[in-house]
């Protein structure tokens, strides 16, 4: 994709690390964007030196706050904010305990929640700026045994909605982003909790099985890239946006239509539930 920006512009990107983050960030770079991209391990290979590898926990307010505050004396402020940090917990509901529930959470839901609120006040006082969250279908579609994954995207998709009507005033915009299947790192740094004692060890295992052919299966993470690189300079942002796999953006856009009942044969017969 040829340079569509007249002037730089800044993003500051989480995941930038692996998978639709790296991609997201190729992407904006291609463009034209300086990219300050986060994440826990080194920097990413071969990347343009607009990319700014910025090392960050987003499970931590300090890791986050050092960062934003690094960015910050670098620039006058952020364009964008991409939020697409994040990693999937498997199990049954039963054999998980709150404690994995609550870290699946702080990074899924609040790294995204710190990130944001460390941003908003420069986006505010620069009068305008416009922020990706990444969610997930699963942030649609409850998934059997990745339920607490689930209700980290599903709690994405509130927080989305609540903040677009906070920060309009301030000419920020918001919006999500629902990937279906892409083949990335997701599916390796996957941390499964069940043991063949479980009573629910040999349906996990079925479900898991088919979860994971999807996803190694996925689309290629760059094409989310650009996908969500033309939403950051398209005129304005939708509430929210469904990428993926035709037949996954089928099955959100049909749950919608038909009764609960029925989208959860579907489901059943889809996992031999
Ligand atoms: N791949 C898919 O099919 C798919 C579908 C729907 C939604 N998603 C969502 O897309 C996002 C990106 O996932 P991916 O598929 O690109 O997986 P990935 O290749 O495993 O990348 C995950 C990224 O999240 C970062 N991350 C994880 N925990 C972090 C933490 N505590 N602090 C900072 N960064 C952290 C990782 O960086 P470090 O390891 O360097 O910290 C890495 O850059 C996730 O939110 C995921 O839920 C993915």
């Amino acid at each position: 994709m040829a340079s569509v920006l007249d002037n730089k512009r800044v993003a500051f990107v989480t995941g930038a690390t692996s998978g639709l983050g790296l991609a997201i960030s190729r992407s904006l770079l291609d463009i034209g964007y300086i990219v300050y991209g986060a994440g826990r391990r080194q920097q990413p290979p071969d990347l343009p030196q607009d990319f700014i590898y910025v090392p960050t926990d987003v499970a931590l307010d300090e890791s986050v706050n050092k960062s934003r505050d690094f960015v910050l004396s670098q620039e006058s402020h952020i364009d964008l904010l991409v939020c697409a940090a994040g990693f999937g917990i498997s199990g049954s509901i039963e054999d998980t305990s709150i404690d994995l529930a609550k870290a699946q959470f702080d990074v899924n839901f609040f790294g995204t929640a710190r990130v944001v609120c460390a941003f908003l006040p420069s986006m505010r006082q620069h009068g305008r700026g416009r922020i990706i969250i990444v969610g997930s279908i699963a942030g649609k579609i409850g998934m059997p045994f990745q339920a607490y994954y689930s209700a980290s995207k599903f709690a994405l998709e509130g927080f989305v909605e609540s903040l677009r009507y906070e920060v309009r005033r301030f000419n920020i915009e918001a919006c999500i982003v629902e990937p279906g299947d892409f083949k990335t790192g997701f599916t390796g740094s996957r941390q499964k909790i069940m043991t063949p004692e479980s009573p629910y060890y040999d349906q996990f295992e079925r479900v898991i099985g088919v979860q994971e052919h999807d996803e190694i299966n996925g689309l290629d993470p760059a094409k989310a890239g650009k996908k969500i690189a033309g939403l950051a300079v398209s005129k304005h942002l939708p509430t929210r946006l469904t990428i993926g796999p035709f037949f996954e953006r089928f099955a959100v856009w049909i749950r919608r239509l038909i009764p609960d009942a029925w989208f959860e044969v579907f489901y059943r017969m889809y996992y031999r539930l």
